[in-house]
């Protein structure tokens, strides 16, 4: 028996639609559900994705994690959708979430001391201070675009102002950042003019972020360009160009994706209204609700993986080499794992869900992540009384690696006097 019957139940078919961007914004976990149902161990047949393995479980998610033969490097980067050459190749090739395990450990650690839980925690007040400011600006309206005016200010400032980029500058690294993500993005096959787009946005981003670091060497601050190049002082096979593509590394990563989340989450929290108001006479819980909203629905839906060796796994032979799909979104709501998957419950114990990642390329940020969407939903639910949806059509943005919303229209109670 299908889980849903309308829906197709040859996994090719499902598979199509979790990767047709213009239907997969709320239909995705249904389609989820039934893949998971029809075919949880699964090879595609797709070649320009390399006829990945598509994981779908949480317990095979678990076991493969264990297993501790998955890599991630730059093979992922000959795939369709990230293959071609160019300016944009050459940069991503450099970032250490792409390197072989020796080279990404070295990398990791040059800027892992940043993003220790303690270091993040003392961010606190600053981030709080953002996120009164965008709400204090909106307040009396009583509306607002979450995603423009809340959601994407937040992260895009408090990576700005980590990594030493002034916050003025945002439209433009935007323009860039998006073109960026669009040139990577799995579930569209690259055309020339994506290509050209995106390698004329990597030369503008390299060219702005080199005149950073040459800032950064005449006079230092407390940023984290200026660490990395102090660091090149000591170690001078770190080149500018590694420093380049470490920085758009961690502001790609560090600012659209927790845009997705709050917006997601938020959308997650005013179609479960009940959830919203336990959450308001819970305002201790907004940890625990943010570990839910992860779970819930993941910005990065999917990531990719190459086994180190064979694997015997559910009947199946993984061969060395062979792309592991995890689909982070279908495995987060996995019924065996997770009961009522589709429910938020801000009391759900143990909540391992795998919206970082896992393993060696755990995603860095996930502390300054989790403190950004505390801050921001804790301070949302506290300040918007009647926080409610504005529009019922829900606009996705035309991608599965970075998934999240184009806009979402909010409302609330403004203050009457
Ligand atoms: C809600 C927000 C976020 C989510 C859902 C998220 C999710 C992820 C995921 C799934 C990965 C890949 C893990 C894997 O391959 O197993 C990753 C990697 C990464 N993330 Fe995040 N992330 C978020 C926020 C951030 C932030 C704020 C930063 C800060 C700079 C960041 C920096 C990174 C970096 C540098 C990597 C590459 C790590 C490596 O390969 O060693 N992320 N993230």
């Amino acid at each position: 028996m299908l889980p849903h019957p309308d829906l197709p139940g040859d996994p090719a078919r499902i598979f199509e639609g979790i990767l047709a961007l213009d239907r997969s914004g709320d239909a995705l976990p249904r389609l989820f559900d039934q893949l998971r149902a029809v075919a949880p161990v699964w090879r595609a047949p797709i070649e320009r994705l390399g006829r990945p393995w598509i994981i779908t479980r949480h317990a095979d998610a678990a076991a493969l994690v264990r297993s501790s033969a998955l890599v991630k490097d730059e093979r992922l980067l000959g795939l369709a959708g990230v293959g071609g050459g160019g300016a944009f190749i050459d940069v991503m090739r450099r970032m250490f979430a792409f390197q072989g395990p020796e080279k990404h450990h070295r990398m990791r650690a040059l800027v892992q001391r940043g993003f220790t839980p303690r270091s993040i925690a003392r961010l606190r007040p600053e981030i709080e201070a953002i996120v009164a400011g965008l709400l204090g600006a909106v307040a009396a309206r009583g509306a607002m675009d979450l995603v423009a005016e809340f959601a994407f200010p937040l992260p895009v400032t408090v990576i700005c102002r980590m990594l030493g980029a002034p916050v003025e500058d945002v439209p433009r690294i935007e323009g860039w950042a998006s073109a960026f993500a669009r040139r990577a993005d799995p579930a569209e096959a690259l055309t020339p003019e994506r290509e050209r787009i995106g390698d004329e946005a990597t030369i503008a981003f390299v060219g702005y972020v080199q005149a950073l670091i040459d800032a950064r060497r005449r006079a230092p601050g407390a940023d984290l360009i200026s660490r990395l190049v102090e660091v090149q002082r000591e170690a001078p096979e770190l080149t500018d160009d590694d420093i380049a593509a470490t920085t758009i590394l961690l502001f790609q990563a560090g600012h659209e994706t927790t845009t997705n989340l709050i917006a997601k989450g938020v959308l997650a929290l005013l179609r479960q209204p009940d959830s919203l108001v336990w959450l308001r006479a819970h305002p201790d819980a907004t940890e625990a609700a943010t570990e839910e909203l992860l779970r819930f629905d993941p910005s990065v839906q999917i990531s990719t993986k190459y086994a180190t060796r064979d694997i015997p796994f559910e009947g199946e032979t993984i061969r060395e080499g062979d792309p592991i799909t995890f689909v982070w979104g279908a495995i987060n709501r996995d019924p065996a794992h997770f009961p009522e998957p589709h429910r938020l419950d801000f009391e759900r114990t143990p909540n391992d869900h795998f919206s970082f990642g896992m393993g060696a390329n755990y995603c860095l940020g996930a502390s300054l992540a989790r403190l950004e969407i505390a801050c921001a939903i804790g301070a949302l639910v506290a300040r918007l009384p009647g926080l409610r949806l504005a529009a019922q059509t829900i606009e996705y943005k035309p991608q599965l690696h970075l998934h999240g919303l184009a806009r979402l229209q909010i409302e609330w109670d403004p203050p009457s006097h």
